[in-house]
């Protein structure tokens, strides 16, 4: 099929590249001239495994091609993918002026029918919205069809997810664009839901602040963990193994962060305000994730007591594994309020380093993981990227002034830490 992708932001590019992969043709857009020219030129302007290759591979096909124009996109494609960033307003409400714009220009280039699909994270009743824009703009009044169809990509492994999805959600006015929508998604033989516009919007938003409850959920556990000297990783095990619980996103940690779940969550706390209902269990969520990361700097100052004149490293800088994303990231929120006690910092992180550099001044980048302890007063981790765990600990306690580890992601077994001579403190495991 010929598709369009408006946006090369981490959605719009992995959604664009996954399509091409298998087998359409797809144009991808942005109006960011520069980047639709780094793009052309074999450049990334993001890490997430896997894409690197596959945008080669695809453009090379002649399957994915990049342009800074609307029009051409609209022009030569039967579905149009709008894939642009919806940030937050300082209240929490979600800015939907890139998404007004875009339905705005594609009304404005479209002479046929077309399908228009939002896969922006939106509240409930865009699509309305989104119809009512392209109606009014449309030089040529010809059809069209809305459609909601959100993504549910995690960042660090969102070419896995967009190859081989849970489920597939299609938001519908009518069922005109049902048939395209499966042939489209055809190729990745994963369930279809076919719902209303209403309900595809607000099943993502709804997903999104689940996982973000789970998350507090075992991170209310953690404290009781702590208090009670049991371990939170058996009881998240325990718990898992009920499979209407499941183990996923029970990993106790220094609090979620990143481009969606804060935001989701304000977002929906708004949107059901606006629909004049209070989310109170949603506002707790937000409470206990802001109470994680003050329990953490605590348990730091508790054990060094002033950190004024004092070396702290730090490992990991982005907001979870395997990505460059510094964005909303608990572990530069960690590092900034570190600076503020006085501490002198030296951090690395096996990606995020050149991105961490525009919001995280006055610190030492370390370009070698083992090189971090050096001098230091004690060695913090701050985000679960796998290859830490290979960390040279005989190394770091050497290199330490004192043996002291704050684990934000419970990375070691703190049995072994102390064996090894450490004085481990992690989360929610055993008295902290
Ligand atoms: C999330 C959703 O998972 C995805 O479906 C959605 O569409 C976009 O938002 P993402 O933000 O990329 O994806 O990351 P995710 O893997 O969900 O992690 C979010 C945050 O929660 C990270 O800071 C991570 O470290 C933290 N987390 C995750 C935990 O603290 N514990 C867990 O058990 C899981």
């Amino acid at each position: 099929m010929k598709l369009t992708i408006i946006g090369t932001g981490y959605v719009g590019l992995v959604t664009g590249t996954c399509f091409a992969e298998a087998g359409h043709h797809v144009i991808c857009v942005d109006k960011d001239a520069e980047k639709v020219k780094m793009l052309k030129a074999g450049g990334m302007p993001i890490y997430e495994p896997g894409l690197e290759e596959l945008v080669k591979k695809n453009v090379a096909a002649g399957r994915l091609s990049f342009t800074s124009s609307t029009d051409e996109g609209v022009a030569n494609s039967d579905v149009i993918f709008i894939a642009v960033p919806t940030p937050a307003h300082a209240d929490g409400s979600v800015d939907l002026s890139f998404i007004e714009s875009v339905s705005r220009e594609i009304a404005g280039a479209m002479t046929a029918y077309k399908i228009v699909v939002d896969k922006s994270t939106v509240p409930v009743k865009t699509g309305e919205k989104v119809a009512e824009t392209i109606k009014r703009y449309c030089k040529a009044k010809v059809d069209f069809d809305v459609v909601s169809n959100p993504e549910f990509l995690r960042e660090g492994f969102a070419v896995d997810d967009f190859m081989k999805p849970d489920r597939v959600v299609i938001g519908v006015t009518s069922q005109r664009p049902v048939k395209a929508m499966q042939e489209v998604y055809a190729p990745y033989k994963a369930p279809i839901i076919v719902t209303d516009i209403n309900s595809a919007e607000l099943i993502k938003h709804a997903a999104n602040s689940f996982l973000a409850l789970k998350i507090s959920y075992i991170n209310a556990i953690s404290i009781l963990c702590e208090r009670s000297g049991a371990n939170v990783q058996e009881v998240a095990n325990g718990m898992g193994m009920d499979v209407r619980i499941g183990r996923k996103f029970l990993d106790a940690s220094l609090g979620f962060g990143g481009s969606c779940f804060p935001k989701d969550l304000s977002a929906f706390i708004q949107i059901s305000e606006t629909l004049g209902y209070d989310f109170n269990l949603l506002k707790e969520v937000q409470r206990i994730n802001a109470d994680q990361m003050d329990r953490f700097v605590k348990k730091i100052l508790e054990t060094l007591w002033v950190l004024k004149g004092k070396k702290l490293g730090v490992l990991g800088l982005a907001f979870k594994q395997n990505t460059d994303d510094v964005r909303m990231s608990p572990a530069i929120d960690l590092c900034q309020r570190l600076q503020k006690e006085g501490a002198a910092l030296r951090v690395y992180d096996p990606q995020a380093m050149e991105k961490a550099k525009a919001v995280l001044k006055n610190v030492t980048y370390v370009e070698d993981m083992n090189a971090v302890a050096e001098g230091c007063d004690a060695l913090i981790i701050a985000t679960e990227w796998p290859e830490f765990k290979k960390l040279d600990l005989e190394k770091a306690r050497k290199a330490l002034t004192h043996p002291i580890l704050f684990d934000g992601r419970n990375l070691f077994d703190p049995a072994e830490m102390e064996k090894l001579g450490f004085l481990y403190k992690s989360i929610g495991r055993g008295k902290a």
